[in-house]
């Protein structure tokens, strides 16, 4: 018993994703992609993770693995083995399973991914590094049977050092994905969207010189037009070492000594700066250099401040005409994740006359992000604190902290965010309240230079819409969600709908919508036609554009997309119907409404 406990503690692997710091920046980085083909094993009862006494193999010695055990190789071809890799079925990676196998579209649980591969450092000092860029929900990662770590958390990247085990032959990395959702879980168990499981987004190796820039950033100083600001972190640095950064376009080039941390802190004064904007989102080279390595990034700098109801981007008040969107590819039925689909989502976004984004309810790809950024489109970015999370458990809050950094220290240094967002829908108590404190505490603390928001509660008294909402007194946006005339209320008398709201601060309806099946017409009266959906979002629209401080919206959402709790035959059949465009790519009329209403917006904030 003893001995156990012991191993239990020498085993014990920290509970989130304590991978290293995360690298960020990676495609500009020394990458070998691991995406492709990887073996698979679904299993339900994880057979290949817990022993007949419910112990965790890998927190055993061993001589006490079994044939059940995923890293468990026999000796010789006598002794038992219940399980074999190669001899099993493939999955795509990346990629969800749900939308890969039949057999898998509901699956929620265990299944086990292997890929084998070769590799040789370019130069024996090197390092190197394993990298996901998410996997839904859980991971337990091994490389060549010992465990690398542990992962919770479906829609952040995280990686781990493999120097000291990588071979230049025969590697097998095995990693545990579990789906299943629970109750402390982030997001917690309820959810209106599909529960896509797997490793669903790209996967690759990244070779570093053994001194590294393991992190920076760069951007406009807060409230300084022509200040450049920064910082770089040097992993493994010796004393002295020199980093420079140039900025080739605005004639910067400056060498800096790190600090024996291998930390550098920067400031360029430059009057040539051009600004970021959606109208001209100008991104510069900015390369890092140090005597091991040149890094390149590229780099928009703009500043994003409030300013009582206004919201203003580079000193000018703007409207953000926004769209909701899921991360998934419709047409696919499946999670988005490469930059074709990013491509689909935001080349519809600008056609429907956006300048903006809600990339709901979590994280996405860094392929949109990045491609925001070239674009000229503005994201709120959001973590799913989504509807009623544990808000009283300590592990459920540093889950969502870790998830906050994740996505901060990956994007930070993306001009096209704008908006942190704490959470969507939160029922109202005081332990809800401390918790989203919390969280913007937490993210004021890694980037004070974009606005904070969530989608806020609201109620209604004697006909009085109400926003009071009390956490909204700590977000720099006061956003909500409304549902005029699908979940409520009258659509004849919206556009006379009274509102109040507590805050002088800028508004933006961060959702409303009705659903509509693609094709289905008939009156304004019928719901699920298109019609309906068309008149809603003409009387919505005349009512949201009277509301007090009104500074944006983004409808809910731009396509169709699955979810599990919409179930009507015929129209829904698994699909929540509330996208201005379908499944298929088909565009609605209330498309088209939303096309007109931007324009109008586009005219009057010029
Ligand atoms: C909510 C929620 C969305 C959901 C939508 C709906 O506001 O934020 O995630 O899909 O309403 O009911 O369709």
């Amino acid at each position: 018993m003893l001995r156990t406990i012991f191993i239990k503690i020498l085993f014990l692997v920290p509970l989130f994703g304590f991978s290293q710091d995360l690298l960020i920046n990676t495609t500009n980085r020394n990458t070998t992609t691991l995406n492709g083909t990887w073996h698979y094993i679904v299993d339900p009862y994880e057979t290949g993770y817990y022993n007949y006494r419910y112990e965790a193999f890998d927190q055993l010695e061993k001589e006490d693995w079994s044939a059940f055990y995923i890293n468990y190789h026999a000796k010789d071809k006598m002794e038992r083995v219940e399980y074999d890799f190669d001899k099993s079925p493939t999955l795509t990676v990346p990629g969800d399973w749900n939308s890969q196998q039949e057999k898998l579209f509901y699956y929620e649980g265990t299944v086990w991914y292997k890929k084998s591969f070769d590799y040789q450092l370019v130069n024996d000092n090197n390092r190197l590094f394993v990298y996901f860029g998410a996997i839904n929900y859980k991971a337990e990662v091994y490389l060549n049977g010992t465990k690398l770590g542990t992962h919770e958390g479906g829609f952040t990247p995280f990686n781990f050092e493999v120097t000291s085990i990588v071979k230049p032959k025969d590697n097998y990395l095995v990693v545990k994905v579990d789906n299943k959702r629970f109750k402390e879980a982030i997001p917690t168990i309820n959810t209106d969207w599909w529960n896509y499981g797997g490793i669903t987004r790209d996967v690759k190796l990244i070779e570093e010189p053994s001194t590294f820039i393991q992190d920076y950033n760069i951007q406009l100083k807060k409230g300084g037009k022509n200040t450049i600001t920064g910082s770089v972190r040097l992993n493994n640095a010796d004393v002295d070492e020199k980093v420079t950064i140039s900025i080739p376009e605005l004639k910067i080039n400056k060498i800096f000594s790190a600090n024996k941390e291998g930390n550098i802190q920067f400031e360029f004064i430059s009057k040539k700066i051009k600004y970021w904007s959606p109208s001209s989102p100008k991104l510069y080279d900015v390369f890092l250099k140090t005597k091991y390595q040149t890094l390149k990034d590229e780099i928009g700098f703009r500043t994003i401040v409030t300013n009582g109801p206004n919201i203003l981007l580079n000193g000018k008040s703007i409207f953000l005409r926004g769209i909701c969107i899921h991360e998934e590819n419709a047409m696919r039925g499946g999670r988005a994740y490469n930059e074709a689909d990013a491509l689909v989502a935001l080349n519809w976004a600008k056609e429907l006359g956006c300048n903006y984004v809600r990339l709901a309810h979590y994280p996405h790809n860094e392929h949109i992000v990045k491609l925001a950024d070239k674009m000229g489109i503005m994201v709120w970015e959001e973590i799913p604190v989504y509807w009623t999370v544990d808000f009283t458990n300590e592990v459920t809050l540093k889950n969502a902290k870790n998830q906050l950094t994740e996505a901060v220290s990956r994007d930070k240094n993306r001009a096209s965010i704008i908006i942190w967002s704490m959470a969507n829908e939160t029922p109202i108590s005081e332990p809800r309240n401390t918790f989203l404190k919390e969280l913007i505490v937490h993210t004021k603390s890694m980037d004070t230079t974009r606005l904070i928001s969530a989608a806020l509660e609201k109620h209604n008294i004697d006909g009085v819409n109400i926003v009071d909402d009390e956490i909204g007194q700590y977000m720099d946006i006061v956003a909500f969600n409304q549902y005029t005339g699908w979940y409520g209320g009258s659509l004849e008398n919206a556009p006379d709908a009274k509102w109040s709201i507590k805050y002088n601060k800028p508004v933006v309806i961060s959702e409303f919508g009705g659903g509509a099946l693609q094709g289905l017409h008939g009156t304004i009266k019928e719901r699920w036609t298109e019609e309906y959906q068309e008149y809603l979002y003409q009387q919505n629209l005349k009512m949201i554009e009277k509301i007090p401080n009104i500074r944006g919206t983004s409808p809910w959402i731009l396509n169709d997309f699955r979810s599990p709790k919409r179930v009507l035959p015929v129209i829904q059949d698994g699909w929540n119907r509330k996208g201005l465009i379908s499944n298929h790519g088909i565009k609605k009329k209330a498309f088209f409404t939303v096309k007109e209403f931007y324009i109008k917006m586009a005219q009057k904030y010029k």
